[in-house]
């Protein structure tokens, strides 16, 4: 018996269509003027290039869903009316695959019916990058995701549909960027009526992406939402 070779990225259609659309997010959006963004943009995309022209072996991982996922068909026919279509059609051509998880070692039901994300490309695959992450995360509407920060990772999300805030300081809408910094902390709201899907990317040293440590803060507020 001969073991099957692995595929690689380019034996996977879907997976680098899915990969250029966050490239072209990275290398062709605006910074809006910020050197912070700009160099986050910058480290994002020579990563993920360089991961594309290693033509990765590809990670093979079963489908996993999570109560979320229920909303995925309505946040994707929203994102493709909207800005990111050409990310929402990518992302509807692998929905089957993807693999919807907490990360957290204790989630509150509530934020278990509300909360999951999926990994694109990181150490877990499904496309094996050592040093960056990319995946989306999807809410329900009416979602509170209690307050963290991320050790050594440096975290931004472009919004693909729905409406959300970030620390209650604005709405983002589908095209919008947002970047945390390392420790910087954070609480996502989204809106009454419709889910939320967020792209991500997570850069940072290849020790933390492995081990990422999530954590929700110990505010009053998160210690009442746990259980
Ligand atoms: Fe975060």
């Amino acid at each position: 018996m001969t073991t099957p070779t692995p595929l690689r990225l380019k034996d996977c259609p879907d997976w680098l269509y899915l990969l250029r659309e966050f490239d072209v997010l990275y290398r062709h959006g605006s910074a809006g003027g910020s050197p912070a963004i700009r160099a986050h943009r910058k480290v994002v995309r020579d990563r993920l290039s360089a991961a594309m022209a290693r033509n990765p072996e590809m990670i093979e991982r079963e489908g996993m869903r999570k109560p979320v996922s229920a909303h995925l068909p309505r946040a994707l026919d929203l994102g493709e009316r909207a800005a990111m279509q050409g990310m929402a059609r990518a992302l509807r051509e692998v929905k089957d695959a993807l693999t919807w998880e907490y990360g957290y070692e204790r989630i509150s039901k509530s934020l278990a019916q509300k909360y999951a994300y999926c990994e694109i490309l990181g150490p877990q695959g499904p496309v094996h990058c050592e040093n960056l992450i990319l995946g989306f995360v999807l809410f329900a509407p009416n979602t509170t995701y209690p307050q963290h920060s991320h050790k050594e990772i440096e975290e931004s999300y472009i919004s693909i549909s729905g409406a959300w805030s970030e620390n209650n300081a604005a709405v983002f809408a589908p095209g919008s960027l947002i970047l945390n910094r390392p420790g910087d902390e954070h609480r996502i709201t989204t809106g009454d009526h419709d889910p939320c899907l967020l792209a991500y990317a997570w850069a940072g040293p290849e020790a933390r992406l492995s081990n990422p440590e999530m954590k929700l803060t110990r505010t009053r507020r998160a210690s009442s939402e746990q259980g």
